[in-house]
């Protein structure tokens, strides 16, 4: 058998890749991805080697563009928010990585795949639906799911049996799970469990308490083309850079803590901190745009349609029919969503005071208080306001002659 492992290099996908080759006896392919998450792959490649693995079995990838321009910005064109807050920053890597180990498996001719995800959450249903879609015959072997080191005891048993270097710090009990790329980090587990509990301020990671964020406000301007930013401060910028930056900017200002009780598609609630500055910023500078740039019509299709999209980001279906019938619907209607905004970063908040477009709808003429446009005429508002109060006046009179 051969295994493409999606790696991190840490200790629990290192008992992974060990008892891979222990228990199933499998030639191990790692695979190890930069999305941003803020760590150094190298120390990945040479813990890989440490463990037996041939250098022409190691694979690792700065996927950080291709996660932030074809998965990121298509969804954040879609304004997509799980649950009225979560920012989908850990479900919608998954897909992406799920993506590069099928392709991994063809390369080198592998007929398995395998992730460290437990099984009692939502990232074990997205990978596994991301290899199924895109490789209908691969067998996965979630570890998690099959082992019995039920304990972190049995764990570091088992890694000291095998010579897998074990970091001071995760001998005892971790003190919490973090999932961390470009877009966010997210914390759960263990002291985060109860959610009447505050989360203690040394597991934020990427933001300044609000608190402590200046005095002064920072201003900026975000450029967008057909629903996608591109530039800060009038300076183009790649998806992943401009991601980068605006991530400094919302850690600089506090921007971006969340914490929440969120409903897994497994079925069980769960309580989660995340930290998504530079996203916060993103989410409210495209409702800026798009509040001149949009129809009425449109952009109401699009709020009622998000949550669904949001939902398939969730759940793990990015790889479905619904969710590409949905993007081609949220991208033709991004086609105009150009122009600038301009935001004001203030302690925790994210401020728009400022937008404007080419190809702006807004007419300032048509909505001014004071005399203005002929293509409005007041005198046609008392016959719509009539006609649709027709229904209510009608309930009204029944309710007067019953009195109901
Ligand atoms: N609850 C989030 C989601 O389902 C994050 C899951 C991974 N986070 C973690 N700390 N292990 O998308
Ligand atoms: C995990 O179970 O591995 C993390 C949490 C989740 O996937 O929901």
């Amino acid at each position: 058998k051969k295994v493409v492992l999606a790696y991190s290099g840490g200790l629990d996908t290192s008992i992974i890749l060990k008892w891979l080759q222990t228990t199933y006896g499998a030639e191990v392919v790692t695979f190890t991805a930069d999305l941003g998450q803020g760590e150094e792959l190298e120390p990945a490649r040479r813990k890989a080697q440490l463990l037996g693995i041939k250098d022409e079995n190691i694979f690792i990838e700065d996927l950080r563009e291709e996660f932030v321009r074809d998965y990121v910005f298509p969804m954040f064109r879609a304004n997509a928010v799980y649950e009225g807050q979560y920012l989908l920053g850990t479900s919608i890597a998954r897909p992406l990585i799920a993506k590069k180990q099928i392709e991994i498996a063809e390369k080198v001719g592998a007929d398995a795949v395998a992730h460290g995800a437990t099984g009692k959450g939502n990232d074990q249903v997205r990978f596994e639906l991301g290899y199924y879609a895109l490789k209908p015959d691969i067998t996965i072997i979630a570890p998690w799911r099959e082992w019995d080191l039920r304990s972190r005891e049995h764990l570091i048993a088992f890694a000291e049996q095998h010579q897998i270097p074990i970091a001071k710090d995760k001998r005892g009990e971790a003190p919490f799970s973090v999932d961390a790329n470009l877009l966010h980090a997210s914390s759960e587990g263990k002291v985060l469990e109860d959610p009447a509990q505050e989360v203690p301020d040394y597991v934020y990671s990427r933001t300044i308490d609000p608190e402590a964020a200046p005095d002064q406000p920072t201003y900026i301007t975000i450029d967008f083309e057909q629903g996608d930013a591109v530039a800060i401060d009038g300076g183009k910028m790649s998806p992943a850079t401009l991601l980068a930056k605006l991530n400094e900017l919302g850690r600089a200002n506090g921007i971006g803590r969340l914490d929440l009780v969120e409903n897994r598609f497994v079925g069980m609630k769960s309580r989660g901190m995340y930290e998504t500055p530079g996203g916060t910023i993103l989410l409210v500078a495209h409702r800026g745009i798009e509040q001149i740039t949009l129809d009425r019509g449109a952009a109401h299709l699009k709020d009622e349609l998000m949550p669904k999209y949001a939902e398939l980001v969730y759940n793990g279906f990015w790889f479905s029919p619904e969710r590409e019938m949905l993007q081609a619907a949220i991208d033709q209607s991004q086609r105009y969503v150009t122009g600038q905004v301009r935001l004001k970063l203030y302690k925790g908040n994210v401020i728009l005071v400022g937008r404007d477009s080419e190809y702006s709808l807004y007419d300032q003429d048509l909505v001014t208080f004071e005399e203005g446009a002929v293509a409005y005429d007041h005198r046609d508002a008392a016959g719509f306001i009539k006609l649709n109060a027709l229904r209510l006046r009608t309930l009204g009179q029944r309710k007067k002659k019953l009195g109901l």
